[in-house]
């Protein structure tokens, strides 16, 4: 397998990149890994459910947190910095209308000189600190600007979804030129993210915007294996995923006890099976499932589909 040259990043995702999944990542080649978004005001009270997800796990893991409030996002990442993460990552991306309106995420870019202080503030833990940036919103690509600013209050990295937050997730949307702008802003890395799936997207990100690296997202949902294939490795078939899912499946029965597990593995599940001739009919069993043993009956029901 050819040398990496770049970072291959596995990107935050909600209610996905839990311990086990992180794992799988970095056991293909992912180079770092981030939590889901954890609520900085959450962590602040106590609240039990945000600490688990706080937790990294492996010391390539950093943690993300959301929030709008220099001395909150400063208090939790003391409480964070205590977990011994690879790094404080600081959502400014997130286009949800509540977190938005809560002045959070991408909202975030509607005022450069507070992503600074943000930055300053959660910097005072020791750890480094990243930012996660859209190409901007209400219309304005004002990335360079943020990463600018990120930057100046001493962020370490900067990764851009090339999108606008109205955009959302809009299928030929991402912007490369505005990435390539960010590059050019800053000395700090900068990581593109943004529909990369293949070898070949990856390969146009990085020539299109000189970027350090890359962040995926939804290619590594239902294929964990895709850091290996953008590394220069084969591709995984549908036995090698399907072998997959049931490893990743079980890993997070062990870490969070059937009930809660299973409700989660639903939508992994719904993503491994993807492309699988018959899908439709499977991903409609797959919402329901309550307990691993009707897991393991589905999986052998799936195992016929490509051995008869
Ligand atoms: C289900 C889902 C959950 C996400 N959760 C987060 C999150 O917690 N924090 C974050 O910064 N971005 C989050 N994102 C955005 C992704 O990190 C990424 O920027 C986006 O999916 C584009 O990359 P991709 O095309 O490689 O998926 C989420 C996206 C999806 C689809």
């Amino acid at each position: 397998m050819p040398k990496k040259m770049t970072s291959l990043n596995l990107a935050p995702l909600a209610g996905f990149t839990d311990k086990s999944f992180r794992a799988l990542c970095l056991e293909f080649g992912a180079d770092a890994v981030t939590t889901e978004m954890v609520s900085a005001k959450a962590l602040t009270f106590g609240d039990k459910k945000s600490l688990r997800l706080a937790i990294p796990a492996d010391p390539r893991c950093a943690v993300q947190l959301f929030g709008s409030e220099p001395a909150i996002i400063q208090e939790a990442a003391w409480i964070v910095a205590a977990l011994s993460p690879a790094a404080i990552d600081i959502n400014m991306g997130c286009p949800v209308p509540k977190v938005v309106g809560n002045g959070e995420g991408s909202a975030l870019m509607r005022n450069p000189a507070l992503i600074c202080r943000i930055v300053e503030a959660a910097r005072t833990c020791g750890l480094p600190v990243t930012v996660k940036l859209r190409a901007g919103i209400d219309g304005v690509k004002n990335a360079p600007e943020c990463a600018r600013a990120a930057q100046a209050g001493g962020a370490s990295a900067v990764t851009i979804h090339g999108r606008l937050r109205e955009q959302m997730y809009q299928p030929g949307t991402v912007d490369k030129a505005i990435i390539a702008a960010v590059k050019q802003a800053v000395s700090i890395p900068v990581y593109a993210n943004g529909d990369i799936a293949t070898p070949a997207d990856m390969a146009d990100m990085l020539w299109e915007t000189g970027a350090d690296g890359v962040m995926i997202g939804r290619a590594a949902l239902g294929n964990p294996a895709v850091f290996r294939e953008l590394a220069g490795g084969v591709p995984a078939d549908a036995a090698e995923r399907m072998a997959l899912c049931c490893r990743h499946i079980a890993a997070m029965v062990a870490d969070k006890g059937e009930g809660l597990a299973m409700r989660e593995a639903r939508a992994h599940l719904c993503w491994y099976l993807r492309g699988l001739h018959g899908a439709a009919a499977l991903r409609a069993k797959a919402v329901q499932l309550e307990t691993f043993s009707q897991f393991e009956a589905l999986m052998e029901e799936v195992e016929h589909l490509w051995t008869e």
